[in-house]
């Protein structure tokens, strides 16, 4: 069975994602600020739970929700899948990432991601693809020190267009410096959160 373990950080914690979660999970993903470069989740609510109810038998496929801790409220969505295992821990996808406009999540839910699987699963190595046009999160994982693969051989339907993504990709002996920087982002992004409320 692939549900994953909690994972906590400063401000948010990746928790794995349950049924119960897939009305937050069609509202987010079908923000139209949101959508623009995911593939649409069309079907119904009953669908969606459906779908969380098979991810949850797929072996090397972790999907989680992304919750503040302070509030309690669920922020974002992030996955990891496709893992291929191998005699050094083999490679995972990640991917499925999506954060609430200003909740300031995305920094600490990669950062979290990539603990989860250098740390928890100990893989070697995480990439992921993001459509060519989506320059927020291309110019956010460069941003964080991803390494920029150049184009990848995935491409993506959204509507009657076919994108062309780009590979971001981090090995297992980038993580700590990937893990310093990301850590203090987390807590600059913690402190600016605590002086709001
Ligand atoms: C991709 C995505 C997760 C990126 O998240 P984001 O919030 O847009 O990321 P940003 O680069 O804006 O960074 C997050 C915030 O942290 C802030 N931040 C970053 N470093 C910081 C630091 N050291 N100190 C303080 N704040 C910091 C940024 O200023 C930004 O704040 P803002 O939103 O008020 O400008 C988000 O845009 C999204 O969900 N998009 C839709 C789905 C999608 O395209 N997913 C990708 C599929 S591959």
């Amino acid at each position: 069975l692939a549900v994953g373990l909690t994972l906590e950080g400063i401000r948010f914690r990746l928790r794995p994602v349950v049924a119960d979660d897939a009305s937050f999970i069609l509202r987010l993903r079908n923000d139209p600020q949101n959508a623009r470069f995911l593939p649409p989740l069309t079907g119904t609510l009953e669908d969606q739970r459906n779908w969380i109810q098979k991810q949850h038998q797929l072996v090397g496929d972790y999907y989680f929700v992304v919750e503040d801790l302070r509030t309690g409220d669920p922020v974002g969505l992030t996955g990891l899948y496709a893992h291929a295992p191998d005699s050094d821990g083999g490679v995972i996808e990640w991917g499925r990432f999506v954060v609430a406009d200003k909740s300031l999540a995305a920094p600490e839910t990669s950062l979290l991601s990539h603990r989860y699987a250098f740390e928890i699963l100990k893989v070697r190595e995480v990439f992921g693809y993001s459509i060519e046009q989506n320059e927020k999160v291309i110019g956010f994982h460069r941003s964080c020190g991803l390494d920029d693969r150049g184009l990848g051989s995935t491409t993506y339907k959204i509507g009657d267009q076919v994108h062309r993504s780009l590979c971001f990709a981090l090995k297992r002996d980038q993580w700590p410096e990937f893990e310093a920087k990301l850590t203090r982002t987390a807590q600059q992004i913690s402190q600016i959160l605590g002086r709001k409320q």
